[in-house]
């Protein structure tokens, strides 16, 4: 059998300690799929003591990851340290500079400097890789890249966030509001203890801008995604959207637009109303989905497990099976050189229907105030729901659904209704995911 892909490992956490079980455990037939076996010549993390469940004495322990990349008897490094910045970005430059192939499921970096990276990949022309960055398990990336390079991709979008996802759906079944889902998931270990980055749709941000760069040959930017989280969601708006037919995840959603008469992007992370028979709907706990337009193809949807030590593992050595392959192509699918660098669209002429959801104080007239800003921005109500009765604080909750029109409308109206008295909250909007 020819000589074995040499391989280092920069991070022995979830997915590093998944990446050994799943090499040693299916190195038989790895090795005759890519030709040749997988070697882990490396193993490096902060704690050389810490248990991991898996046997490391096979593997040469180095204390600083960074000169990974440089040792001569390695051919690649498999970085899962975590974090955009700090020592994975270093390990990440230093492992290309030396001309060695590089494969990572940090999406924060590649969010953040994975245009740098795969520059400087496609001039030492090595790989670089991340098919585990984005939904984890799901073969994403490869589907977009491979399965659907022939078509244009219209529009990409899906459920990206495993922790969000899990927190809808517990409160779908049980009821409950958010922060006592959140710290049941937190106490389960579904969720961080600091859960920013998922329940702020950060996490989910930047994965969609790489999905986005890859499914529209379009420079990563992740800056531009106009991004809301899940922590202002009630149990209330959850049971209002099912009495309407829906249910609420977080989507990422990227789309070109052209309504300006230039060529722009839109992306944007944000909860939206999900009909009861549309396929996301059906994505419950900590799954993941894509789905993704090909003018040619159809609608295509990719599901599976987002995270977990083997989903994730499952991604980062399916690209490491390539390398062995000696597969290398340009990391965005094409050159960074080619990119387009697309202006991020604005929102406001953009069409649909939204719930929009405002918790009031239960005194008369404050219902017509409302529907006279809506009628005064030019927005057409289609179903309005009122709490009967008033909660502990004197509120209510009022909340609507609007027929189809432009969104600037919408936040005209929400401007129409700033700083009136009767609002005892900040409106929330969300949108209706059409077909
Ligand atoms: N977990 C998932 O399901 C999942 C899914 C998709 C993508 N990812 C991505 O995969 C990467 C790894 O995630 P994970 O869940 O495996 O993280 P994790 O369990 O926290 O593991 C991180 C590893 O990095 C090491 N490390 C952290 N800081 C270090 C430093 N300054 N110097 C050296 N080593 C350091 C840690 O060492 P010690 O163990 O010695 O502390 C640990 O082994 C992240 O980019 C994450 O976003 C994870």
């Amino acid at each position: 059998m020819a000589e074995p892909l040499r391989i280092a490992l920069a991070g022995l956490g979830t997915v590093g300690a998944g990446v050994i079980r799943l090499i040693e455990t299916n190195a038989a037939l790895i090795a005759r799929r890519a030709g040749r076996p997988l070697q882990i010549v490396g193993i490096s993390a902060r704690d050389r003591s810490k248990k991991r469940g898996v046997d490391l004495s096979p593997y040469a322990w180095e204390d600083d990851m960074v000169i990974l990349g440089e040792r001569p008897d390695v051919d690649v490094v498999v970085e899962l340290v975590g974090g955009s910045d700090g020592p994975a970005l270093a390990c990440a430059r230093t492992t290309i500079e030396a001309g060695k192939a590089l494969v990572t499921a940090n999406k924060a970096m590649i969010a953040h400097h994975g245009l740098e990276l795969a520059a400087k990949a496609e001039a030492a022309r090595v790989a670089l890789k991340f098919e585990a960055a984005v939904a984890g398990g799901i073969p994403v990336i490869k589907g977009l890249r491979e399965g659907a390079a022939a078509n244009a991709i219209e529009r990409v979008y899906g459920i990206l966030n495993g922790t969000c996802n899990f927190i809808l759906s517990s409160m779908e079944d049980s009821g409950r509001d958010f922060a006592d889902v959140l710290a049941e998931a937190q106490a389960r270990g579904y969720a961080e203890a600091d859960p920013t980055f998922d329940v702020e749709g950060i996490d989910a941000a930047h994965k969609l801008s790489i999905l986005a760069a890859i499914a529209f040959g379009s420079e990563v930017d992740f800056a531009a995604v106009d991004t809301a989280g899940i922590a202002r969601l009630r149990a209330a708006d959850i049971a209002q959207a099912d009495s309407l037919g829906y249910v609420i995840r977080l989507i990422g959603m990227a789309e070109p637009d052209s309504s300006s008469g230039e060529a722009r992007l839109f992306q944007r992370v944000q909860p939206h109303l999900v009909p009861f028979d549309h396929p996301l709907a059906h994505v419950d706990g900590a799954t993941n989905a894509v789905v993704a337009e090909g003018n040619f193809s159809g609608r295509l949807l990719f599901q599976g497990a987002g995270a977990g030590d083997g989903p994730t593992a499952s991604a980062v050595v399916a690209d490491l099976i390539d390398i062995a392959r000696g597969e290398i192509g340009a990391p965005f699918s094409v050159p960074v050189t080619e990119l387009e660098k697309l202006a991020p669209a604005e929102s406001g002429h953009r069409r649909g229907r939204c719930y929009v959801r405002f918790v009031v104080a239960d005194r008369p007239g404050v219902l017509a105030e409302i529907t006279a800003a809506m009628r005064d921005a030019g927005v057409s109500i289609e179903s309005l729901i009122q709490q009967g009765r008033a909660d502990a604080n004197g509120e209510v909750m009022v909340a609507m659904v609007t027929h189809e029109g432009p969104e600037s409308a919408v936040s005209e109206a929400l401007r129409l209704l700033e700083g009136s008295p009767s609002l005892t909250d900040a409106p929330l909007v969300m949108h209706i995911l059409g077909e």
